[in-house]
């Protein structure tokens, strides 16, 4: 028996939708994981999209330059500008903070409530008094903040910051491979934006005022 153009239409319709869901997931999946930055790639461009229901950030305890111990709880009524890396790094980190620490002389006084976090993905090697020493190089707001590999392993978790460490020649000589991105965090603790490495900082900028305002 043929089966009856209703029907058929039905099906077609039915087929449409199970592509257009598919669509929507494949690209709901690929910001996600943009997002979430579990990828080895130091993407460039702007502020990413945040898909609905993705949160980051969290609790934690850190250890500051002068070697006391800090949680989220320090920083509470203040947006957050976080970024996770290590003072060894050869390019990424230097440049990203140089990013973050441009956008911020670019706000101006409509940045000076916010506080950028340096936080060390390499505890080993970067002690509190190293993230003073280094942090200052880039800005005088600039903080630094490491602590045991749990602590560093329950903060990093928290943003989903991916780090790991690479062997290079000699024994002591190591680099961490690590996702780069800038996350600006409300007063609230509430995820506000993503930024990519390489985002320029007229564009951190104009983000930051533009969510800073709403
Ligand atoms: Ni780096």
């Amino acid at each position: 028996m043929p089966p009856n153009p209703v029907a058929r239409q039905t099906w077609r319709m039915v087929g449409l939708a199970v592509v257009a869901v598919a669509i929507v997931g494949l690209i709901a999946w690929w910001q996600f994981s943009h997002v979430a930055g579990t990828g080895r790639g130091h993407d460039q461009g702007t502020a990413t999209a945040i898909p609905p229901g993705v949160e980051l950030g969290g609790p934690f305890t850190l250890v500051d330059s002068q070697g006391q111990t800090v949680t989220e709880q320090d920083f509470l009524g203040k947006p957050l500008l976080i970024y996770f890396g290590y003072t060894y790094c050869p390019d990424v980190c230097p440049t990203e903070l140089g990013t973050i620490a441009a956008a911020l002389d670019q706000l101006g006084p409509e940045g000076a409530h916010s506080q950028p976090v340096f936080v060390s993905v390499d505890p080993e090697r970067d002690k509190p008094e190293d993230m003073g020493e280094y942090v200052e190089m880039f800005h005088p707001r600039l903080i630094g903040l490491t602590g045991s590999p749990e602590q560093v392993a329950k903060a990093a978790k928290a943003w989903r910051v991916y780090y790991a460490k690479v062997e290079l020649t000699g024994p002591d000589d190591y680099a961490m491979d690590h996702s780069a991105y800038s996350y600006l965090m409300g007063a609230d603790g509430k995820l506000l934006a993503v930024f990519p490495h390489q985002t320029p900082p007229a564009e951190m900028a104009r983000v930051i005022r533009e969510k800073l305002a709403g």
